[in-house]
């Protein structure tokens, strides 16, 4: 290594190691030593994987990387060291250019989403699963676009008794996208970036859009304190985050409608204490309550889980994604649900007073 690479080798802040075709550490840079509290002497030649336990199959991840010749990415895994206990981790593996078998891996600890805890951390065998459907889902859009396009070409030619098949590949593959289109989005989550935005101009746009669509045949009752102060989250977010809320109400009530009660408050009571101490304030309380059936009792505990849904189509991506938003905004979601009325309850903070929306 030059010094100038050395240098960059070790100011690296992501704990990062070179790995050879027998996925035994060739070198491992200050930080991994730091995240590993090994030394890199005593790192130097031991197999990867007798190092570091990874709760997803990364081995096979190595072996594609290797083959494709290209990186690979893999989110929300666990890993740990030592006795250290598993710290939630993005990993980034990439073939090393001109060293056949290769590869350099590094790997980055997600402290944000840790923040708040394990009660509405994502289960580890569910984080990794969405590792593993994000690559998935990047890796079966090419085939399946293929897979519709011929089904288009072949329906120019059949009778209309036929046609009705290729026009349900058509529709079934298009379903597949959509599902993979939201595995994705989940796994890509940018950071939030905060503004000091109005509570209610956010719930009033996602009202207003969720009438024209979804929620059509339900009725929407604002009760709003209007003394509410301004809080400070990323606007786009959050309006996703009442949209999944209003839409699952919608669908909950099925098509006879109902109703949906928009109620926001302030309470200072609730005080949450982050892991890294800094006690969190969270004084903005919007509720979304639904006159529905209820969370069905079987997965009224896991339905922040992704890939848990009650329903025939459903995903189960809705509230993960709304959970994972509100948790990234150091926020706090929680459900009151019984059969007619189930609350979804978001408490987030309030803007800094001397910040004024920069
Ligand atoms: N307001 C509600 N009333 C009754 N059940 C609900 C309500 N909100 C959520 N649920 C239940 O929780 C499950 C999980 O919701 P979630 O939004 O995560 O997934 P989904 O709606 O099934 O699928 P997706 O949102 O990905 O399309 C739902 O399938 C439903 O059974
Ligand atoms: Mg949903």
């Amino acid at each position: 290594m030059s010094a100038l690479e050395s240098a960059i080798w070790s100011s690296l802040p992501m704990p990062s190691f070179l790995i050879d075709a027998e996925d035994r550490i060739v070198d491992a840079n200050p930080a991994a030593e730091q995240f590993l509290n090994l030394s890199r002497k005593a790192l130097a030649d031991s197999p990867f994987f007798d190092r570091l336990a990874i709760d997803a199959p990364l081995d096979e991840a190595f072996r594609r990387v290797r083959v494709d010749q290209g990186a690979l990415f893999i989110n929300f895994v666990d890993v740990s060291g030592g006795n250290a206990p598993p710290v939630q981790c993005n990993i980034q593996i990439a073939p090393l250019q001109g060293i056949p078998g290769h590869v350099l891996v590094t790997v980055e600890p997600r402290e944000l989403a840790q923040r708040l805890g394990r009660a509405m951390s994502v289960k580890s065998a569910a984080k990794s699963a969405i590792g593993m459907a994000e690559m998935l889902a990047h890796e079966i859009k090419n085939p399946l676009a293929g897979i519709t396009g011929a089904a288009q070409l072949l329906s120019m030619n059949l009778s209309n008794g036929d046609r009705e098949m290729t026009d349900l590949i058509v529709a079934e593959s298009r379903r597949i996208v959509v599902l993979l289109d939201q595995v994705e989005q989940f796994g890509n989550l940018r950071p939030p970036e905060r503004k000091v935005l109005n509570i209610h101009d956010l719930l009033d746009r996602a009202r207003k859009s969720a009438m024209v669509g979804f929620a059509a045949n339900m009725r929407i009752i604002e009760d709003y304190d209007p003394s509410l102060p301004s809080t400070h989250v990323d606007g786009d977010q959050i309006i996703q985050v009442f949209l999944n809320l209003l839409k699952n109400a919608a669908e909950a009530s099925g098509s006879k409608g109902g109703t949906i009660r928009l109620h926001t408050f302030y309470d200072m009571s609730l005080r949450l204490r982050s892991a890294d101490g800094t006690p969190l304030r969270l004084p903005l309380q919007v509720e979304i309550i639904d006159d529905g059936p209820g969370l069905p009792p079987a997965i009224a505990a896991d339905v922040f889980e992704p890939f848990v849904s009650g329903r025939e189509n459903g995903t189960g991506l809705g509230l993960a994604l709304v959970s994972k938003i509100i948790s990234d905004h150091d926020g706090w979601i929680s459900v009151d649900s019984v059969p007619g009325r189930t609350a979804f309850r978001l408490s987030l903070p309030q803007a800094p007073k001397e910040d004024h929306g920069a």
